[in-house]
């Protein structure tokens, strides 16, 4: 708890001269270099994050350690391939990741192979569930039911159910607002989410945050409802969306903005978006990937966030960028309930 109640601090220290609404702790930074590119949150309150450079690693950070740092543990490093990509969770502490052997020094080589794993606890016991042949870049994970997982690819601009139990596949969704658009980006679709029969989606290049109406089978109900704009929030600019999360009611929605180095929150039932953390100009959140809320009493009210430190976009802090590498992946945790997110303060 005392790494909570370090964050209470800061809180206090953070004051209010900026936009920022929610207080900041950096939880842990690996070397520079690296890139976190999602999350997810066990059961017991332990954080799981992929690592998409400089090798395709999964580890798990327990914010609750009883030190001054949080404890970090390398879970698995996943055999010929570069990087690990999405994560999403079926049954309780039943993960499964995407990696990919794909070349960000050359995107345009031959397609990367997409792999999914099963990660279960106890254990945990690592799997490799499919190779997903047809996909071109798969990014984001969610669970459709139990048994089967979806999967965004990125560039094909379609979502790919994954039976897990049979490791079979097919494109369940293609539609033109989960396309990249060459001129605007070569990721499309990016983060996905199911809750209820929608499917939430991210498109970075179109900077669209939206819903499809599903069947129990994943494929469209419906036609596509444009929910937000990334870049519709005056200091974003071209911020685009990288992947989000819902809180509870499902009526929110934040998403990290990769290019904004921030946090926005979206309130989908009036398409409203505002910046809660991070700023352009900040190393704070320095190019965040991916968000989670905490699953304890402890840090329900606690969003945390992987960064990809800079990799891709650095982050210019007094007209300088951050150096060629970044300055690291990084784990934030954002309290969203104002200063006092854990209940009684110790
Ligand atoms: C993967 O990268 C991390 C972060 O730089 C590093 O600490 C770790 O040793 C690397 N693992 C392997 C197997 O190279
Ligand atoms: C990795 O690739 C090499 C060369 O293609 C192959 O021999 C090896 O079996 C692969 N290992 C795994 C765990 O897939
Ligand atoms: C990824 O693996 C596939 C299948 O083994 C191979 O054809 C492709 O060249 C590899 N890509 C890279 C960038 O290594
Ligand atoms: C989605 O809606 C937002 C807000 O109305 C708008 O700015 C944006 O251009 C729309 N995006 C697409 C791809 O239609
Ligand atoms: C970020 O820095 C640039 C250049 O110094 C400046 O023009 C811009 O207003 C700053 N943006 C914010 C949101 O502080």
């Amino acid at each position: 708890m005392q790494l909570l109640h370090s964050i209470l601090s800061l809180a206090l220290l953070l004051g209010s001269s900026t936009a920022t609404k929610y207080a900041a702790q950096e939880l842990y930074r690996f070397p520079p270099g690296s890139w976190l590119e999602n999350i997810a949150v066990r059961p017991c309150g332990s954080i799981l994050v992929t690592m998409l450079i400089p090798n395709a690693s999964l580890y798990e950070i327990n914010p609750f350690a009883h030190t001054k740092r949080p404890s970090v543990k390398l879970v698995h490093t996943f055999p010929n391939s570069t990087g690990v990509v999405g994560i999403a969770e079926t049954t309780p502490d039943t993960f499964y990741v995407a990696t990919s052997n794909i070349s960000l020094a050359n995107l345009d080589g031959p397609p990367p192979l997409n792999k999914i794993w099963r990660v279960a606890y106890p254990g945990p016991k690592i799997e490799l569930v499919s190779e997903v042949k047809s996909a071109k870049l798969i990014n984001g994970l969610a669970a459709l039911n139990a048994r089967t997982i979806l999967a965004a690819d990125s560039s094909a601009g379609t979502v790919i159910a994954i039976d897990t139990a049979s490791g079979s596949y097919r494109t369940v969704i293609a539609d033109p607002l989960m396309a990249p658009v060459p001129a605007l980006g070569t990721v499309g679709v990016n983060g996905i989410k199911v809750r209820g029969n929608e499917l939430y989606f991210t498109n970075t290049a179109l900077s669209l945050l939206a819903r499809i109406p599903i069947h129990a089978d994943g494929t469209p109900a419906g036609k596509v409802v444009n929910d937000s704009s990334s870049a519709d929030v005056p200091p974003a600019g071209k911020a685009q969306y990288d992947d989000f999360i819902l809180d509870r009611t499902g009526r929110l929605a934040f998403a990290a903005t990769g290019g904004g180095n921030a946090v926005q929150r979206i309130d989908l039932d009036n398409g409203e978006t505002d910046i809660v953390a991070g700023n352009v100009n900040q190393t704070t959140l320095a190019e965040p990937t991916a968000v989670a809320f905490g699953r304890t009493a402890a840090d329900a009210g606690v969003l945390y966030v992987t960064t990809a430190g800079g990799v891709r976009i650095p982050v210019y802090v007094d007209g300088k960028p951050t150096p060629p590498g970044g300055i690291g992946g990084q784990l934030v945790a954002l309290s969203t309930r104002g200063w006092a997110p854990f209940g009684a303060v110790p």
